[in-house]
């Protein structure tokens, strides 16, 4: 199904899904659990993946990262096609970097801040690893008396901005953001929330940001797929979530309880 909302932007693109079919299990157990989702993300965009627990959004997010392997469709990202049963290349590996909901589980327990952030860099060859350490910690205001702590040490604020510096040191093209700032509290989530807003301003990485929120993403997105039980059922600009002006009952149903939930003054202040 071609993805209207994408053929109004003139602009390259960075992803490409189409026809995604995702299965877990086997046999009579087998889960359907993405059914059919299209979208393209044009570079430097940021599309949002909204719907409720289980609609397949994190899906989504591990087929892109070469995560998951009983899928079929059309899947590609910045030109590299994605092929079932087979591992991404290195340089799709770091050109395309995912954060996770829980920084926590994501951080190695016994490793330093600066070990984990140069580990990965180590991997792929870069040169500077310290100054890029200090400079990543900057970025994400942490600065470089963090380098030699350890995740328990940290704030759960503090670890997702370090899971986003380990992200950014390797200068990903393509950010996968899974419910970011979900398990954080609302004031420390603002920040975090304006911490990435920031980057993709300064660094112009392409964004696909999945939370059940929809406040969060009509705020940090510029289109938005709203997702249930695995299907996307409708494409649309953030704008149009602001206005209130959403043609589908699922997302509309969204949004009369994202109001409901928060008060607009909090989706505003973010
Ligand atoms: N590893 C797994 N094994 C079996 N089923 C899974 C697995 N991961 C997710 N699912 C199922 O797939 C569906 C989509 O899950 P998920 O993508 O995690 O949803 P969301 O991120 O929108 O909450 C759900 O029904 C979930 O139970
Ligand atoms: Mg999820």
């Amino acid at each position: 199904m071609p993805d209207k909302a994408s053929a109004t932007s003139p602009r390259e693109t960075a992803i490409h899904c189409a026809g995604l079919d995702v299965f877990y299990g086997q046999g009579a157990t087998r889960h359907h659990a993405v059914k059919q989702a299209s979208f393209d993300v044009a570079k430097g965009e940021s599309f949002g993946i909204v719907g409720g627990s289980g609609s397949g959004k994190s899906t989504i997010l591990r087929v892109l990262a070469g995560l998951d392997g009983d899928w079929q469709g059309e899947v590609s990202v910045l030109g590299h096609r994605r092929a079932t049963g087979s591992a991404p290349q290195r340089d799709y590996r770091l050109k395309v970097q995912m954060i996770f909901q829980d920084p926590f589980g994501s951080l190695h327990p016994r490793h330093t801040i600066d070990r984990c952030l140069s580990e990965a860099m180590r991997c792929h060859g870069f040169d500077r690893i310290e100054q890029r350490v200090v400079s990543a910690l900057d970025r994400v205001g942490l600065g470089k008396s963090f380098r030699f702590r350890f995740p328990h040490q940290l704030s759960g604020g503090q670890r997702q901005r370090v899971a986003i510096a380990r992200a950014l040191v390797l200068e990903p093209e393509v950010l996968l953001l899974d419910e970011p700032t979900s398990a954080l509290d609302a004031s420390i989530q603002a920040e975090v929330l304006n911490l990435l807003q920031e980057v993709r301003r300064d660094l112009g990485t392409t964004f696909l940001f999945v939370s059940h929120d929809l406040g969060v993403i009509a705020h940090m997105c510029d289109r938005v797929a709203v997702m249930r039980q695995g299907e996307v059922v409708e494409t649309l600009p953030a704008s149009r979530i602001t206005a209130g002006e959403v043609a589908h009952p699922y997302t509309r149903e969204l949004l009369a309880n994202c109001y409901a939930a928060q008060p607009v003054e909090f989706v505003q202040a973010v």
